[in-house]
Order: C-alpha cells, then structure tokens, then sequence
C-alpha cells in the first residue's frame, strides 16, 4: 500500500497537466467572452486566446498519445476489476478524441463564420481552410458547443474517478500521474 507507486513517464505527467490547464483555460476564455462588449478588443483578444488554447492542445494531443503508445500505463495496485478497467479505458479514450475533434470543429466554426485565427505576434494569420458559409457556421458551432458542455460532465467525473480512487478505493491511480 505504500509502496512508491509505478508512474507515468515524466512527459506522459507534465503533458497532462498542462493539456489539463489549457482546456479549463479554453473554456473559462470562451464562457467569459461577455465580458467584453462585441467587436472590442477585449473580447477579440479572449477569442484569440480561446482559438489558440485549443490548437494547442490539438498539437499536443499526438505527442501524447505517441508517448502513450510508446509506454503504455503503469499498473494500478491494487488492480482494477474488469468493469472499472473497461469503464476508465472508455473515458480515457473518449478524452483523447475530444482532444482532437473539438480544436477541427473549432476551426472549421471559426472559418466558416469569417473569423479570421490569427498568428499571436505577427499580425498574419492561418489560411482559411474554408469558405465563409453562415448557416454551416451555426450548425458547426451548435455541435462544437454541445459537445462542449457534455465534456463539462465527462472531465467532471474524470475528476470525481480520481479523487474516488485516492481517497475512498486508496489505491495508487493518482500518484502514478502526480
Ligand atoms: C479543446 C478545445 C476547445 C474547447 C473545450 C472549446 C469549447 C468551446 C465552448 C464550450 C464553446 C461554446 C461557448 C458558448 O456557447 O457559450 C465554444 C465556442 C467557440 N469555439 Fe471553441 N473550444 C475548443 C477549441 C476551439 C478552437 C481550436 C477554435 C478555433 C480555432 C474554437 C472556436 C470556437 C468558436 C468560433 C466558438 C463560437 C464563439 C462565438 O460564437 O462567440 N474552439 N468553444
Ligand atoms: C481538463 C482536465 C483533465 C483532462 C482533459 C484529463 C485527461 C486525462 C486523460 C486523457 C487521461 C488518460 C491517460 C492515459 O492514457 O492513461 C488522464 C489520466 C488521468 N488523470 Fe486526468 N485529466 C484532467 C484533469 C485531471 C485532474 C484534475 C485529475 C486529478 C484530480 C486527474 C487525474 C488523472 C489520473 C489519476 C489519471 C490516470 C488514470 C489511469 O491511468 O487510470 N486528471 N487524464
């Protein structure tokens, strides 16, 4: 039980945490863009950041998911059943691709409604990948921002599993990430 638990590597550790800080950074960006007027720079800069929070995580998602292939994960003790190892692969995965589809929904919102996604410090920015299209805009961002707020539960709840496990299943899942 006190044995020193067998951990993630160091990059799996610090690519977690930072992707976790980005999307809470990509949500609270987006969720207080009223507080500035439309059309202020206020509110361009917090959609830029909102833009950008995202395409990072985008970038980063395969570099993670490359270094999970490449180690796997360490073993929980004591072991999960199989229900609770199946439950947690599912979420795992299902993180991973929210990941990935949220930032291309992103973009493809962010096009299609005209918005331009600029390059911080340079006054460029990246070619659009489509054409403005208003009503595909709506619907692009209908999607983006449901799947948005069905994330809110699942990363909840990813929360909730490894506070559970950590304090009331006291094994050794949250120190192999700490
Ligand atoms: C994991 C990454 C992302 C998360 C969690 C996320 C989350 C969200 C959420 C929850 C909303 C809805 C806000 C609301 O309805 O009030 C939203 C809106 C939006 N997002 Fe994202 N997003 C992500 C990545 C991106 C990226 C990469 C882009 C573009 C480069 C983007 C562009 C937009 C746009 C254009 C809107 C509509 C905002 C408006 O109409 O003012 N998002 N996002
Ligand atoms: C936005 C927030 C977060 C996101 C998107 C996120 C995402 C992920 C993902 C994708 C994995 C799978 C790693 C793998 O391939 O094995 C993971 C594992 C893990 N996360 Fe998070 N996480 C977030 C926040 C947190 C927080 C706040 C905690 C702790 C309170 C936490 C604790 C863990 C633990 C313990 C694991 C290892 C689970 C296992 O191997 O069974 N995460 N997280």
């Amino acid at each position: 039980m006190n044995a020193v638990a067998a951990r993630y590597t160091p990059t799996q550790r610090h690519l977690h945490w930072l992707m976790a800080i980005l999307v809470v950074l990509a949500y609270l960006l987006v969720e207080q863009r009223d507080l500035f007027p439309r059309g202020s720079s206020g509110r361009f800069a917090m959609m830029q950041g909102h833009f950008w929070a995202g395409i990072t995580i985008f970038l980063l998602a395969f570099w993670r998911i490359a270094t999970r292939r490449r180690h796997g994960a360490p073993p929980i003790t004591p072991a999960l059943d199989r229900f609770s190892a199946l439950a947690s692969k599912s979420m795992h995965i299902a993180l991973y691709a929210f990941f990935i589809v949220m930032p291309l929904l992103g973009m493809a919102t962010a096009w299609s409604d005209g918005k331009v996604i600029e390059i911080p410090f340079t006054g460029a920015a990246l070619p659009a990948l489509l054409p403005e299209n208003k009503p595909l805009a709506h619907t692009l961002e209908d999607i983006h921002g449901t799947i948005g707020d069905i994330f809110y539960w699942v990363i909840g709840l990813h929360v909730l599993a490894a506070l559970y496990h950590h304090w009331v299943r006291r094994d050794d899942t949250l120190r192999r990430m700490l």
